[in-house]
């Protein structure tokens, strides 16, 4: 198996431009060979028109004028070297060319049974009888037979050395043969170096790929000006880069926070154990002593909950079980569930409904997961009762336009600064500490993050307007499936 694709190309390249090139040249060739020796029967038959003309005009076939001129060579209009013989239909000699000597042009019976029908017959002499005329080539002979008025009178016989013509091929044969196989070597040569120019930037683009490690991956591939393949291949192959260089630096940076989220509490309960055991306490002290360990632990059972639900997410395993589901609803239910904590801050939760289409009532579905859905109200509200200072109050707002329900949680909290505002949805990150109000519990800073990963999970949108010391506004859009939409069995289902 060939490794490399340059040389398959150029061996490809090579098969088929020799191959059709050998075809043409054989294809010339032949045609070339063929036309010329047709060229040359042509002359001869055409010498043999002459010389019956010639014979007619002197009417030299009266018996008695042949002796005179059989020592005359009939030269008159005929090519070099023409060697003519005149027979009688019976065969016998009638007049001869003085240049063939002593010598007789042969006459075969088939030759004369061919001529004696009209035809007028082509051959190329044996050894024997060429030899005797010419040192070199091989004479071709054409046998005309002469009639008058329908009766055979006499034959004509012209022969010629076809060694120009011979030589003539040879040297187009041999031409060909050194220049075709120059050629194609010349063409291998050609795409050698056309594959190499070609391929050469994909080796660079190998060789720097290969020692992009997970030591350098700050290291990119060179981009040329031209937007051609290679550059855009470069630049496919570099973007790739940067996305796996973000990944590696966030998986670090995760990894780093989140044992960092984790040290804190355990360091804490360490050192409240540590004391505990220094000395014999009272019970009570014990008591406060794994009520304050039970705090932290929870902490850390949180943080731990949150970090699963966070590789689910990016794992991709997180199952939505998405059906028809009211939001109106859910929000309820999320305001119950933290309205205790609310309270102990005696804060105020209000659920508003601002329906902008026809419908009357509240009720809104979408297509959703229950309990994501939920988790994600739990966790706005909790950030609103948390960052808000005590006797506030909090609005839920609901307003339903066309296609979608708009869902705001909006506080009079301590805000987020405009430099914070573009990070609260990353992982881990938390607004300054000694902003946050007294007497709650510090997060882990993970609770958006998560939140608009679920939101955008059912096609929605989760963005966040906030002021410093005014508050805060969160805004869910989600699509909302329309009643006509609903089956009377899906309706039921989503009340259950
Ligand atoms: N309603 C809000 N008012 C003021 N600041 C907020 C509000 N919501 C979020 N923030 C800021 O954004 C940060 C990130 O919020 P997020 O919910 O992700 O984390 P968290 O509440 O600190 O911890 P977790 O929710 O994981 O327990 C918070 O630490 C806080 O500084
Ligand atoms: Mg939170």
């Amino acid at each position: 198996m060939m490794r490399s694709i340059r040389a398959k190309i150029i061996l490809l390249f090579v098969v088929i431009f020799g191959f059709t090139l050998s075809i043409f040249s054989g294809a010339l060739y032949f045609l070339y060979a063929r036309q010329s020796a047709q060229n040359f029967d042509l002359n001869l038959s055409n010498d043999a028109l002459e010389i019956v003309g010639l014979i007619k005009g002197n009417g030299v076939l009266e018996q008695e004028v042949i002796p005179n001129l059989i020592q005359h060579p009939l030269t008159v209009n005929l090519g070099t070297k023409r060697y003519v013989q005149v027979l009688s239909i019976s065969g016998n000699v009638i007049i001869r060319s003085s240049n063939l000597k002593n010598v007789t042009l042969p006459v075969s019976q088939e030759v004369l049974t061919l001529a004696l029908s009209q035809h007028q017959v082509f051959e190329t002499l044996d050894k024997s009888t060429t030899q005797r005329l010419i040192t070199k080539g091989r004479l071709r002979l054409v046998t005309y037979p002469f009639f008058d008025n329908g009766v055979p009178r006499y034959l004509v016989q012209v022969a010629s050395n076809t060694l120009t013509l011979d030589e003539g091929l040879l040297e187009l044969r041999l031409l060909l043969l050194i220049a075709v196989p120059l050629t194609i070597l010349a063409a291998a040569l050609g795409g050698f170096y056309l594959a190499k120019k070609a391929f050469d930037p994909i080796d660079k683009i190998i060789r720097t790929a290969q020692s992009i490690s997970a030591e350098h991956l700050d290291k990119r591939l060179e981009t040329g000006k031209v937007d051609d393949e290679i550059t855009r291949l470069s630049k496919t192959l570099n973007a790739m880069f940067d996305r796996i260089e973000e990944a590696f630096k966030l998986q670090k940076q995760f990894t780093a926070d989140a044992s960092h989220e984790l040290k804190t509490p355990l360091t804490i309960l360490l050192g409240e154990i540590e004391v505990a055991l220094n000395n014999r306490r009272t019970p009570e002290d014990y008591v406060d002593i794994l009520n304050s360990s039970v705090e932290e632990i929870r902490r850390i059972t949180n943080i731990v909950d949150e970090l699963l639900t966070i590789a689910r997410l990016e794992s991709g395993q997180l199952q939505l079980q998405k059906r028809p589901t009211r939001v109106d609803e859910l929000l309820l239910d999320a305001v119950s569930r933290t309205s205790a904590y609310a309270s102990q801050r005696s804060i105020n939760i209000n659920y508003e409904v601002q329906n902008k289409s026809e419908q009357e009532s509240e009720e809104v579905f979408v297509n959703g997961d229950r309990d994501k859905l939920l988790s994600v109200f739990i966790n706005l509200l909790d950030n609103a009762i948390k960052y808000s200072n005590s006797n506030s109050t909090i609005r839920v707002v609901q307003v339903v336009e066309k296609n979608f329900a708009k869902l705001k949680i909006i506080d009079k909290g301590i805000g987020i600064s405009p430099e914070d505002l573009p990070h609260v949805f990353d992982r881990f990150y938390r607004a300054d500490k000694s902003r946050s109000v007294e007497g709650t519990q510090r997060g882990s800073g993970l609770g958006l993050s998560i939140s608009r990963f679920l939101v955008e999970a059912h096609s929605g949108t989760i963005t966040i307007e906030s002021q410093t010391g005014l508050g805060t506004t969160v805004i869910i859009q989600l699509p909302i499936l329309h009643t006509e939409e609903l089956t009377e069995s899906q309706r039921a289902d989503s009340l259950a």
